[in-house]
């Protein structure tokens, strides 16, 4: 047939002033309610159809504008396809007498603008696809007669700025696709009148600031997805909006550096929170308070270096927790709290130096990722995280194999996470699983000073007892001797000697404190294989008022209080480090029966790296002399 008809377009073609009303002959019409006239090089809608026509294909033509007269007999139309075509503009009235059409189809032609009355008589539609046009300006009013429009599509378009007046009339609307636009503002309330929105797409516009107040009592909206925009901050309302039905709200992609508390009140229903690739580097810890139905939170992608306080103990309902690719060291003990439910906990491609032990012990996760951190130990709490959890991955950390190593490595039982533990150093261990080292070949010859600290947690005052604690790893019992800020050397015995007490598991005190006592104070550890020392600098000590009158009763309290004080500080560091310490004292007896004495590889500067990894926080030096 369209070989027959070939001769007769091409004519049409040359005579287009001609041509410009269409014949019938271009459709295809297989009853008298179905017409399809797509792909024709149609200039004009075809005047002579069976007026009874309820769905009509007009798409992929040639039509630049359609008047007001051009669709007039065709009033039991339901469905129009105009999509592909070249219109700019649509007359005002042009589907007056519409008044069953469905669907409207104006995907993909030149609209630059909408002007008012241009869908004036459309009462019944449902959908209206807008997209792919290359619009500007939404008049005042123009959707006003859709008073049953269900789906709208406007995106990829041109729409710069979004005010109220442009969806006056959209009561009925459920689903409005704006995404892909140039859209920078959005007017306060300009969709508060959509009472039965749900779905509403703003991703891929250039948005800046999104007033939740344009949003806020739409009791059907389920999903606000603003990905791929330019918010700097969380959106906000004037009071605290009514969101009670969202359950998805996704702002990836977007510059937002700061959650503030309280940025997700009015969200009751929050199940899915996607705040990946922003610049987050700061979480209120009354952030995700009120989030109880909140099921998956994605941080990842952002700029947080450390995890403090309880920030995530609001989230009960949580399961997935993805904060992986952040600059993430430090996760405080308790950051974790509250994650009941949660099973995906993702924290890899981050700074972690310390297995997270303690924030962990509380959870009860099925799958871990901890991959390509910085982690170089595993104490033995680890393996029995890592065995109650059935995914793990670990691979691409700078595992040391050293006499840290092993209590977890005692335990090994050929669970499957063990192949992921290559060691990284030392040397002669590098490319070697953990699992295939024997345990004397785990030594640290030169010692490992991984904490040297105040334990104090109050101020220091004149009159009180300075406490300090020195860790240290090594083979064979490494000693431990004190420089004090005057210069002084104090070796660690068990006897009690005189103000300054040294004792060989690295506990330190210093009673009667005076200002003289702040300074520098060096921790040197004397192993097999040399010695490691560590600095720690103790600021000013307060003047006491009590101090001076050294025997009357309130002194006296005081020191008692003091005492009391220092019990309680010795019995928390006890707790904290007990564990640890306990192991190895454990490890430093088992190798004094393994150990190679001979067998000594590492160098200093290795050593030293080691120690900076593990505390970091104080100053690191490290004695270039071998014993
Ligand atoms: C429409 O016009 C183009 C170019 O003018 C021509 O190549 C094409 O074959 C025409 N299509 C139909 C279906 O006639
Ligand atoms: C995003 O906002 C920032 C700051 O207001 C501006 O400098 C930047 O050009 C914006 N980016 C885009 C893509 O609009
Ligand atoms: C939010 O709106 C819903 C539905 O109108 C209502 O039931 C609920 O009480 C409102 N919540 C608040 C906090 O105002
Ligand atoms: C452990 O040490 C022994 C003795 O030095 C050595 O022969 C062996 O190769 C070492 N094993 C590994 C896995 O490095
Ligand atoms: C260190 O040893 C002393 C004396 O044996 C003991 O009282 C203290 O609890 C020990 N400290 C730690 C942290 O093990």
């Amino acid at each position: 047939m369209a070989h027959r008809h070939a001769p007769l377009v091409h004519l049409c073609l040359l005579l287009l002033f001609i041509c410009t009303s269409t014949s019938a002959d271009d459709c295809v019409c297989t009853s008298q309610y179905f017409c399809n006239c797509n792909s024709k090089n149609l200039t004009g809608v075809p005047q002579s159809l069976n007026s009874f026509v309820t769905i009509l294909g007009l798409g992929n033509n040639r039509i630049n504008t359609l008047e007001s007269n051009d669709l007039n007999r065709y009033t039991h139309l339901e469905h129009l396809y105009l999509y592909g075509n070249r219109m700019t503009m649509i007359s005002t009235g042009a589907f007056r007498n519409l008044e069953k059409l469905y669907e409207l189809e104006l995907e993909n032609n030149e609209l630059v603008v909408l002007r008012a009355g241009a869908f004036q008589g459309l009462g019944s539609l449902h959908t209206l696809e807008l997209n792919i046009n290359k619009l500007q300006t939404i008049e005042a009013g123009v959707f006003n007669s859709l008073s049953s429009l269900v789906v709208l599509y406007l995106h990829y378009n041109e729409l710069q700025v979004l005010t109220p007046e442009m969806f006056q009339g959209l009561g009925n609307l459920n689903q409005l696709h704006l995404y892909n636009n140039l859209i920078t503002t959005v007017h306060p309330r300009t969709f508060s009148h959509m009472a039965k929105l749900q779905y509403l797409y703003l991703f891929y516009n250039k948005i800046h600031t999104f007033d939740l107040s344009s949003v806020s009592g739409l009791t059907n909206l389920r999903r606000i997805s603003l990905y791929n925009n330019n918010l700097t901050s969380v959106p906000q309302g004037d009071t605290t909006p009514n969101l009670s039905g969202v359950t998805h709200f996704n702002m990836l992609t977007n510059n937002i550096a700061e959650i503030s508390a309280n940025s997700f009140s009015g969200f009751d229903s929050l199940q899915y929170l996607r705040l990946s690739y922003n610049k987050i580097s700061t979480i209120h810890e009354d952030a995700f308070k009120t989030l109880h139905d909140l099921r998956e939170l994605y941080l990842n992608g952002n700029s947080l270096r450390s995890l403090d306080g309880q920030i995530f103990s609001g989230l009960g309902s949580l399961r997935s927790l993805s904060l992986e690719q952040n600059e993430i060291e430090f996760i405080s003990s308790d950051a974790f709290t509250g994650l009941t439910t949660l099973t995906y906990l993702k924290l890899e491609d981050n700074k972690l130096k310390i297995f997270p032990v303690e924030p962990m012990s509380g959870l009860r996760v099925y799958n871990l990722y901890l991959q390509r951190n910085l982690l170089t130990s595993l104490p033995d709490m680890a393996y029995r995280l890592l065995d109650r959890t059935s995914r793990v991955i670990l691979h691409q950390n700078p595992w040391k194999c050293d006499c840290r190593m092993i209590d977890f490595r005692r335990l090994m039982r050929g669970r499957s996470f063990e192949y992921q533990i290559v060691c990284d150093s030392p040397d002669e261990l590098r490319g070697t699983w953990l699992k295939d080292v024997p345990l004397p070949n785990l030594t640290c010859a030169i010692p490992l000073i991984t904490w040297f600290e105040v334990t104090n947690s109050d101020p220091l005052k004149e009159g009180n007892t300075l406490n300090l604690f020195c860790e240290v790893w090594g083979s064979q019992n490494p000693e431990i001797t004190l420089r004090l800020p005057n210069g002084k050397h104090v070796l660690s015995t068990l006897e009690q000697k005189g103000r300054v007490q040294v004792l060989p598991n690295g506990t330190i005190t210093i009673d009667d404190i005076t200002g003289k006592d702040s300074g520098t104070y060096v921790c040197i550890a004397n192993g097999i294989g040399g010695d490691t020392e560590k600095s720690l600098y103790v600021p000013e000590i307060m003047p006491n008022p009590f101090a001076q009158d050294s025997l009357n009763g309130v002194h006296m309290s005081k020191l008692a209080g003091g005492i009391l004080g220092a019990i309680a500080v010795a019995a928390l560091v006890a707790l904290v480090v007990g564990t640890v310490w306990y192991k190895r004292r454990r490890t430093q007896t088992d190798e004094q029966v393994l150990v190679d004495n001979a067998q000594v590889n590492e160098t200093p500067e290795a050593a030293g790296e080691t120690a900076i990894d593990v505390a970091g926080t104080t100053e690191d030096t490290i004695t270039e002399t071998r014993a």
